[in-house]
């Protein structure tokens, strides 16, 4: 080969080689840029924080992480251990237990739609982001252990998901060009990314509002009274999400009211059990947050039994029964006190009025919220196919 041929074939080889570098990196960009919201109608899309945008690979990592045992303290517990995909994202437990047999004094919560919240769990207005939120389960233990990551297991947490070639690949491919992507930072990142992917709205309500089906008789009773002046119902669990906290990428202006709902009244003052006084444990300058509690979303509610903060309602029939008597009369134990006149229920508590029939009817509109789909969906699907507790 001469020697003007030689240099062109190494010019060429290392234009070659330049065109492959980039080339992976705009794949690997792509990997982390391609998202496809596909919402159900009538959902706006998300909000995203910009320092967490939507992928595909850290949704799939995320969703790994979620179901991964490892992930706690002592390799026992996941987050979808006490989040089941079968009972949309909840357990059926009154009160969650922890990985080390803690009760807590809560429910677990579903995460379905958990992206549109703009304050995350029962009663804290301080857990703004579901990455705020989702480092509580993991680290905190003053309250009670959930996953019981601590300083002194940290380092062997970490190292569980570092030596594993699949979790390698997938914190690459999720946070291209990073030096040493497993970390708790990403961790928490790919976790709330899969969250905010959780979105259902397929119910056989929602066909219907679609044209697609009708509701039954019972059912289109129930969803009248639901959305009328006479049960109040939509005027706390409002909207698409069934919730008067909403928030979504186009919101300008966000409200995050809390009510009390008459469930307690231990000291004939208002007060709620110890355990769980709502929001005045969060903001204790005014009285007035006493009992008070975000509303959930009612999709899917027929699968989330028993209900309210601490799990305290055992059925749907419950619900409607306290709702119809306008708050919660407890006769005898230590909870004794009623509910009906605590001084800071929600003023609307008192205008509902349902009959027996129509409280069932009701409740049939309730049961049109399940979405089947989201129970068996292969893409919120357990990888690992965890025994629940
Ligand atoms: C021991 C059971 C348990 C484990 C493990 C657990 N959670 Fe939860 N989760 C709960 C309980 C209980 C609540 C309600 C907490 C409260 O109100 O204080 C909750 C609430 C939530 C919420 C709020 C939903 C809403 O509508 O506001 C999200 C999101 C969530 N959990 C995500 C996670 C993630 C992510 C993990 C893993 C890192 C996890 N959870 C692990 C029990 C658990
Ligand atoms: C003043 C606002 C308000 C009104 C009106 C209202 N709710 Fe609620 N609802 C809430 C709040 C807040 C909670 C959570 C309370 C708690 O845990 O202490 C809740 C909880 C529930 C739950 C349990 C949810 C769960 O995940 O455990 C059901 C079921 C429910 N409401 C149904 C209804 C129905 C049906 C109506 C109409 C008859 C109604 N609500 C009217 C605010 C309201």
């Amino acid at each position: 080969m001469k020697r003007s041929k030689l240099w062109g074939f190494a010019a060429a080889v290392l234009v070659v080689a330049v065109a492959g570098y980039f080339l992976t990196l705009k794949v690997k960009q792509e990997k982390q840029a391609e998202w496809k919201w596909s919402l159900p109608p009538g959902f706006p899309q998300p909000r995203v924080p910009a320092d967490n945008p939507m992928s595909e690979a850290k949704f799939q990592l995320g969703r790994h992480l979620f179901f991964d045992t490892r992930l706690s303290g002592n390799g026992t517990m996941g987050c979808g251990s006490c989040h089941l995909q079968k009972l949309a994202f909840t357990d059926g437990r009154p009160v969650a237990v922890g990985s080390t047999g803690d009760i807590t004094a809560r429910g677990s919560m579903s995460i379905v739609n958990c992206a549109y919240y703009p304050t995350l769990t029962w009663a804290n207005p301080s857990q703004v982001t579901l990455e705020i939120q989702a480092a509580v389960p993991m680290f905190v233990e003053n309250l009670a252990v959930e996953l019981g990551i601590t300083d002194n297991n940290k380092a062997e947490v970490l190292a569980r998901f570092q030596n594993d070639a699949d979790y390698q690949q997938r914190f690459e491919d999720a946070f291209p060009g990073e030096a040493q992507p497993i970390n708790f930072t990403n961790i928490i990142k790919a976790i709330s990314t899969f969250e905010r992917g959780v979105i259902s709205g397929n119910s056989r309500y929602d066909q219907a509002m679609a044209g697609k089906l009708k509701l039954t008789d019972a059912e289109e009773r129930g969803r009248k009274l639901f959305f009328s002046e006479q049960a109040q119902c939509s005027t706390c669990h409002s909207g698409f999400n069934f919730s008067d906290q909403t928030v979504s990428a186009g919101t300008t202006w966000t409200e995050t009211p809390f009510h009390n709902t008459g469930l307690y009244n231990v000291d004939g003052k208002g007060a709620y059990p110890d355990s769980n006084p709502g929001v005045i444990a969060v903001l204790s300058q005014d009285a007035t947050n006493k009992g008070k509690f975000r509303v959930p979303s009612l999709r899917n509610i027929a699968l989330t039994a028993p209900y309210m903060h601490d799990g305290s309602v055992a059925s749907l029939e419950e619900a409607l029964k306290n709702y119809a008597a306008h708050g919660r009369n407890i006769v005898s134990g230590p909870d004794k006190g009623d509910g009906r006149k605590n001084p800071f229920k929600d003023a609307r508590l008192n205008k509902i009025k349902l009959s027996k029939a129509e409280q069932e009817d009701v409740i049939a509109f309730l049961g049109a919220l399940t979405d089947e789909t989201l129970l068996t969906d292969p893409r919120f699907a357990d990888p690992f196919q965890t025994a629940s507790r």
